[in-house]
């Protein structure tokens, strides 16, 4: 498969379908437009579809869900999936989701996790709330790029046991060849400034792969540096499925 055009296609608004204002927009510098925002979690809802498996009858898990930009790309490209579940440990995003867009096949779980960035009185856990085996299509948009080692072999772990067989994950990392295991804030890296608690964690490559092998996954599919800010994207499933 080629990888996916930079920049998301136009679409058009369905003013029926609420957005959330600006200041809950993570990634707000890429989403000041409406049109943008939404054309962005059109572009991911399509690329779920293309290469995870994301269609009408799937269970969906949107991990560090924000306020919901897939959950709305979902319902502006094919209207819903059989469940949709938003989780995110920011009540401010989290709540303006579950206000807004909840309905009958679409959810939102606040979770009081740990992370330095986002919820630093939160509980050191790796606590997804699904059911094992119970989800078709994970997507962690931004998440691991955000997480420390011990996070990543955590949360890889949980990730294996809530895929259902056959299922995928969805991940975007900032993963790179020769380089060391892992770097908060690296310095000259991507022409940005890093600053503050965990705004840019870096992986190597084989690290990275590593530690989700040891968790439970495999690599499906790996795209250098085509996501925000030049994460790179990854299609996971379980070593065993
Ligand atoms: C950069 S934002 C990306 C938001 C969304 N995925 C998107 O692409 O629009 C990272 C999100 O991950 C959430 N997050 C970080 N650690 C988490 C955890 N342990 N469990 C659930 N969400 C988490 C943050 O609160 C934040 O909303």
């Amino acid at each position: 498969m080629t990888p996916e055009a930079p920049g998301p296609a136009p679409v058009a608004l369905d003013p029926s379908i609420p957005l959330p204002p600006y200041t809950l927009r993570m990634g707000g510098q890429h989403f000041k437009k409406d049109e943008d925002f939404v054309a962005a979690g059109v572009r991911d809802a399509r690329v779920l579809r293309r290469r995870a498996g994301l269609g009408p009858r799937k269970r969906v898990l949107d991990w560090g869900c924000g306020a919901g930009r897939l959950a709305i790309g979902i319902k502006h490209l094919m209207g819903h999936v059989a469940d949709y579940h938003g989780v995110d440990i920011q009540p401010e995003l989290l709540n303006w989701a579950k206000d807004n867009l909840t309905d009958e096949h679409t959810r939102f779980t606040l979770v009081d996790a740990h992370n330095a960035r986002y919820n630093p009185d939160g509980e050191q856990s790796f606590h997804i709330p699904a059911d094992d085996e119970s989800v078709d299509v994970l997507y962690a948009y931004s998440v691991f790029s955000h997480m420390l080692t011990e996070d990543l072999a955590g949360y890889g772990a949980t990730i294996a046991r809530i895929l259902a067989p056959g299922g995928r994950a969805w991940v975007t990392a900032f993963v790179e060849e020769d380089v060391p295991d892992c770097v908060e804030n690296p310095t000259d890296y991507l022409k940005l400034e890093w600053k503050g608690a965990l705004h840019c964690v870096r992986f190597s490559r084989p690290f990275f792969e590593r530690t989700l092998h040891d968790a439970g996954l495999a690599v499906d599919e790996f795209v250098h540096g085509r996501e925000t800010d030049g994460q790179s994207m990854y299609v996971l499933r379980r070593l065993s499925s």
